[in-house]
């Protein structure tokens, strides 16, 4: 867009509701909105997981824009989100019968695939590695969007480096405005979560980040799938991650998080001890509880982010809540835990890094 540093700082963010418009306006919008994106614009969009800050894939200086609006460490890649499977050529001519095999059961949706890449994708947008991170969202904005732009869109979670994912326009916007040129508003995301990455580069898949697609149901699919051995250790020691934006401290609320891990009642009993001390001590506490729990705490700035009976509601409410407390200003934040094979395990995978791994153990406490 040719627009200088400074200048890129103070730009007017329009924020445009599609779903508001008529079918016809709806196809101007998009139409627009494609031309910008190749001309080197930003724009921010809903996917079935959570926003993306969107910028032409193949355009270097571009997707630098993103890193720039995001404060996003350049080595962190960007995923390129295509509509069509035909888009893959341009980004890879590597596709293993297990990668063909997850896309089809898996695309459109919360999948982002692992390839070597192309010469022509920048290494501007790979975060200078010779692969690239590839997915196929579920979601009639974005959709839209890739297909009026005819060009893969390198997108990003649309917040500010490592603030919690945006769920909502409203919180790109809280993030982001000023620094980007439009946010498409396309109602609240349904997952909530990140997608599931998967390198399919070696002869046995390997998950680098957790997410709405499991482990099982990959297994289903492929046979055996590996996990990056990074996601069982503690993010602590040599073991580097082999997706680089999973070693970053992210979705964090300003408020540090403690996750109580222990048998239900003991974290019941652990949290409410720690709330009233720090309370005693002037301080504004919150707590994330669940449907199960709630009615047991009575102090403290209380949110239930879901039945444990329906995990899809904690993932879908997770980054959410974790906003909320920002609004009203806690000094510290307590949370249950949660875990086991199945998403519970992606959600503990976030909730962990948004607290930076500060685990209190409720069994020793007692
Ligand atoms: O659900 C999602 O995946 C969302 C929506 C917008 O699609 N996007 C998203 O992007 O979560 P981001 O940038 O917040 O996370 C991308 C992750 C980072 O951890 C990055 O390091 C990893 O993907 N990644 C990207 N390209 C990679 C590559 N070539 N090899 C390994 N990891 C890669
Ligand atoms: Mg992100």
């Amino acid at each position: 867009m040719g627009l200088g540093k400074k200048e890129r700082k103070s730009l007017i963010t329009r924020v445009v509701n599609v779903s508001e418009q008529s079918g016809e306006k709806r196809m101007e919008i998009y139409t627009e909105m494609g031309q910008l994106i190749r001309d080197g614009g930003l724009v921010a969009f809903p996917t079935e997981t959570v926003y993306g800050l969107g910028a032409n894939a193949m355009d270097e200086t571009a997707s630098a824009r993103i890193y720039e609006a995001k404060g996003r460490p350049s080595d962190n890649p960007l995923i390129a989100h295509i509509a069509d499977r035909c888009q893959l050529d341009m980004l890879t001519e590597t596709v293993s019968e297990k990668a063909k095999r997850l896309m089809d059961a898996f695309w459109p949706g919360p999948l982002t695939l692992i390839f070597q890449k192309t010469t022509q994708v920048p290494y501007g947008t790979t975060g200078g590695l010779d692969t690239v991170a590839v997915r196929m969202p579920n979601h009639p904005v974005a959709l839209a969007l890739i297909r009026a732009a005819k060009v893969p869109i390198a997108a990003p979670s649309a917040n500010l480096s490592g603030r919690p994912s945006p769920v909502q326009a409203d919180h790109v916007y809280t993030d982001l405005a000023g620094r980007i040129d439009v946010i498409l508003d396309g109602g609240e995301t349904d997952i909530g979560i990140e997608s599931t990455i998967v390198d399919v580069t070696g002869e046995c898949p390997m998950i680098l980040r957790p997410g709405y697609i499991t482990r099982q149901m990959l297994e289903e699919v492929v046979g055996e799938v590996a996990l990056d051995p990074f996601l069982l250790t503690k993010a602590e020691g040599n073991v580097r991650p082999k997706a680089p934006g999973m070693a970053y401290r992210h979705y964090a609320p300003k408020a540090p998080l403690a996750v109580v891990q222990g048998e239900q009642q003991a974290v019941v009993d652990i949290i409410t001890q720690l709330v009233q001390k720090d309370i005693a001590s002037g301080k504004k506490v919150g707590i994330i509880c669940t449907d199960e729990t709630r009615m047991q705490y009575h102090e403290g700035e209380i949110k239930s982010i879901g039945t444990r009976m329906k995990e899809e509601s904690i993932a879908h409410n997770l980054y959410r809540i974790l906003r909320e407390f920002d609004e009203v200003e806690v000094s510290q934040i307590y949370s249950e835990s949660f875990g086991g094979t199945g998403l519970g395990n992606s959600i503990m995978n976030r909730l962990l890094k948004a607290a930076g791994h500060e685990v209190i153990d409720a069994t020793c406490k007692k």
